[in-house]
């Protein structure tokens, strides 16, 4: 690969790995982030590779200039929580979706040869049929999935009228070292690791055994460099995910396997299921194979060790592993 590759929330979670994976296989990479969740920190093992442009993916002029001479984009900026646009979908929605609409115009106008979108599993709600596939009917529960699919109708419009060649990934739950633990909104395995890594006993919302199809980052980041590359349809929706499901109450044995020591003793504590949360998830990938060639390669249990090694390094606190 070569050329110029613009990931937008590139110093996030997902993006920063993203920029990693475009740098190793030889694209240049620059990043819009505004900073409002992504943290400098994250871009630390790519400092002095990458151009780091500080904005807003909803302003049009700074949307513009980011994307000049970019070849490829990768649209990662978002508010990626169920619960933060339940408590305010209009925040949400700006970043969501206005930003989104923002993008794929100054794509179009600026001659991309591909946006690549970050999309999301919650489109599908508690649709019934498991595992899910991209030609079911999506039920969105929250004002994050009603965004996220609201954002993945204007890929396929911009594919339409406009040729951009847009590919939309939905990704299920992805996980891996950077998730950001502060925050209550996190994913559940960084939320996991941080409070067994403190000695504490983390919440579990409903009864545990809703079930989750976790999948690493760095099978993320492959998928993404597929999209890029692949001859596939204009337009085209593709899941992202492991194919394989876990309950949150076999995740937390995983992690407190991983983590070890005085973690192995802590019981989980249970409080009320979250509106909009789904009860069941699981991906299809018939459609990552056959138009990606994507295969997942990272375990449940291998990628929960890499994340607990990630926390670790970044707390500076090996000697706490078993
Ligand atoms: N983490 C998951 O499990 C998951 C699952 C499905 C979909 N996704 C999608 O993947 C993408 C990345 O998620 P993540 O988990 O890395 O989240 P993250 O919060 O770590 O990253 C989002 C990044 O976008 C930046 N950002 C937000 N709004 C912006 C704006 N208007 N302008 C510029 N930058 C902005 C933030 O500062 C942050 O760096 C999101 O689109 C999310 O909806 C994530």
């Amino acid at each position: 690969m070569s050329g110029l590759a613009l990931v937008t929330g590139g110093a996030g979670f997902i993006g920063s790995h993203l920029v990693e994976g475009l740098l190793a296989a030889g694209m240049r990479v620059r990043v819009l982030d505004d900073f409002s969740t992504g943290r400098e920190e994250n871009l630390a093992a790519a400092a002095g590779r990458v151009e780091v442009v500080r904005g807003d993916c909803c302003r049009a002029e700074e949307a513009q200039a980011a994307v000049s001479g970019a070849e490829l984009v990768f649209h990662e900026a978002a508010l990626p929580s169920v619960q933060r646009s339940v408590e305010d979908p209009f925040l949400a929605q700006r970043r969501n979706l206005d930003a989104t609409l923002v993008m794929l115009d100054a794509a179009r106008r600026a001659g991309v040869r591909r946006f690549i979108y970050a999309g999301s599993s919650s489109v599908y709600g508690d649709s019934a049929e498991l595992p899910r596939h991209e030609g079911l009917c999506p039920e969105p529960l929250s004002p994050y999935a009603a965004q996220k699919l609201a954002a993945e109708h204007y890929c396929r419009v911009f594919a339409g009228c406009y040729g951009l060649h847009t590919v939309v990934l939905r990704y299920f739950n992805v996980y891996g070292p950077r998730q950001d633990p502060s925050s209550p909104y996190s994913g559940v395995i960084s939320l996991f690791i941080a409070a067994l890594l403190d000695g504490r006993a983390p919440f579990i919302f409903g009864d545990g055994r809703q079930t989750r199809d976790f999948v690493f980052v760095g099978d993320v980041v492959a998928a993404n460099l597929l999209a890029a590359t692949r001859d596939l349809p204009r337009g085209s929706i593709v899941n992202v995910a492991s194919g394989r499901r876990s309950t949150v109450l076999e995740l937390f044995d995983t992690v407190q396997r991983a983590v070890g020591g005085g973690a192995l003793g802590i019981e989980p504590l249970f409080a009320a299921a979250r509106p909009g949360d789904v009860r069941d998830s699981l991906a299809d990938l018939t459609r990552a194979r056959d138009l990606l060639g994507f295969q997942p390669t990272v375990s449940l249990g291998e990628g929960v060790r890499h994340t607990v090694v990630g926390f670790l390094n970044a707390t500076q606190q090996k000697e706490k592993l078993p």
